[in-house]
């Protein structure tokens, strides 16, 4: 690391498909060549991103991979926004790489927020039957969460993420110096996942948070690499168990099962964070009355969301809320399994009948 990138941290992760650093610091975009390289070698790169961050950070991505050895390709560029989010983008992208003619042991930057990790890593996952992507998130949702784990995809009509592959960064680059150009709310936003991560695993993240809520604009950098390395150390433990989702990994989904619902009902015109935060509490305050957790731990939760600013619950009608959930795609056979926080560092999955949800819901409110 350089002298800018002083403090920086390193969060190993290993999963059954690849193990890679995920490299926390501030600073440390000028290191993503080198990082790269080391991680995952090839001739040629290319970085893929949308149109907002290609004018703020693609040029000094581009600069730090040829430092490195890289014959960058011309970047592939696309409009910003979860619209671009489609199997048109998706096909632009393939082309893209195609006309670029990088070859299997060549190299995709995903550089951006969900959208631009989640497209760009499903776009190496099917090229050539897949070839290496470096995850270089730019927003606190994409450090946090979206960068690390491996989960790819595009939207359908029909729905978010219908459509996508684990693919396996082999390295993930989170500068959190780019949070500067963040907006305000997208920041609070993504602070829904940051509760979420704590209230899994980490009670003295969380009574940090309380105690001291993120906030864009006081929020110093050597706080930030803490917290973004703690919420990847959290992500890694419960991916390194369960890369595939099969068990453990579906906790991450605590506050979900509620939350997509109350995001699709609202057209998406709430940040998916945010959602998270209500279908959190939500979910909270049903546990405690079907006795599932003490009070303490539902006020704990509660106290947290909003020290962040983020709502704690919805006005929209249960109907409403059950016509999504019974159309998610983690909806299994005539069941759902919902993440139960039986106490803050302890969830659970437990699976419920549509009728049971609807109970949840009314609970929750
Ligand atoms: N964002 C949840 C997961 O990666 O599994």
């Amino acid at each position: 690391m350089s002298e800018r990138d002083a403090g920086a941290r390193t969060v190993r992760v290993e999963t059954s498909s690849r193990a890679y650093d995920v490299v926390v610091g501030a600073g440390v975009l000028d290191a993503t060549g080198r990082i790269a390289r080391e991680a995952a070698g090839g001739e040629r790169c290319c970085v893929v991103t949308d149109s907002n961050v290609e004018a703020l950070y693609a040029a000094r991505v581009e600069r730090s991979l040829a430092e490195a050895g890289y014959d960058v390709a011309e970047r592939l560029a696309f409009p910003a926004g979860e619209r671009s989010k489609t199997i048109s983008t998706l096909g632009e992208l393939l082309e893209g790489l195609a006309r670029r003619e990088l070859t299997r042991s060549d190299v995709v930057i995903a550089l951006g927020g969900g959208v631009t990790g989640d497209m760009a890593g499903l776009a190496a996952a099917l090229y050539l039957r897949g070839v290496r992507v470096v995850q270089v998130p730019t927003s606190l949702l994409a450090m946090v969460d979206s960068s690390v784990g491996g989960k790819t995809a595009v939207d359908l009509s029909a729905g978010k993420n219908l459509v996508g592959a684990f693919w396996q960064p082999s390295a993930v680059v989170a500068d959190v110096r780019c949070l500067e150009t963040i907006d305000h709310r997208l920041f609070t936003d993504s602070c829904g996942e940051v509760v979420k991560h704590a209230v899994l695993a980490d009670g003295a993240l969380l009574d940090e948070l309380v105690a001291a809520p993120l906030n864009a604009r006081d929020v110093d950098e050597a706080r930030l690499v803490d917290v973004v390395a703690r919420n990847v150390a959290i992500k890694r433990d419960v991916v390194s168990a369960d890369e595939r989702e099969s068990g453990v990994r579906q906790t991450l989904n605590l506050g979900h099962t509620i939350g997509h619902a109350i995001e699709a009902a609202s057209e998406f015109t709430l940040g998916h964070g945010s959602c998270v935060a209500a279908g959190l509490c939500m979910i909270a305050r049903a546990s405690e009355r079907l006795g599932w957790c003490s009070g303490e731990t539902r006020e704990r939760i509660e106290r947290c969301v909003i020290a962040h600013g983020l709502p704690t619950g919805c006005e929209l009608p249960t109907e409403m809320l059950m016509h999504y959930m019974a159309h998610d795609k983690k909806r299994r056979g005539d069941g759902v399994n919902v993440i139960v926080p039986v106490e803050v560092g302890r969830c659970e999955v437990r699976r419920v009948s549509l009728d049971d949800l609807r109970q949840i819901v009314e609970l929750g409110r």
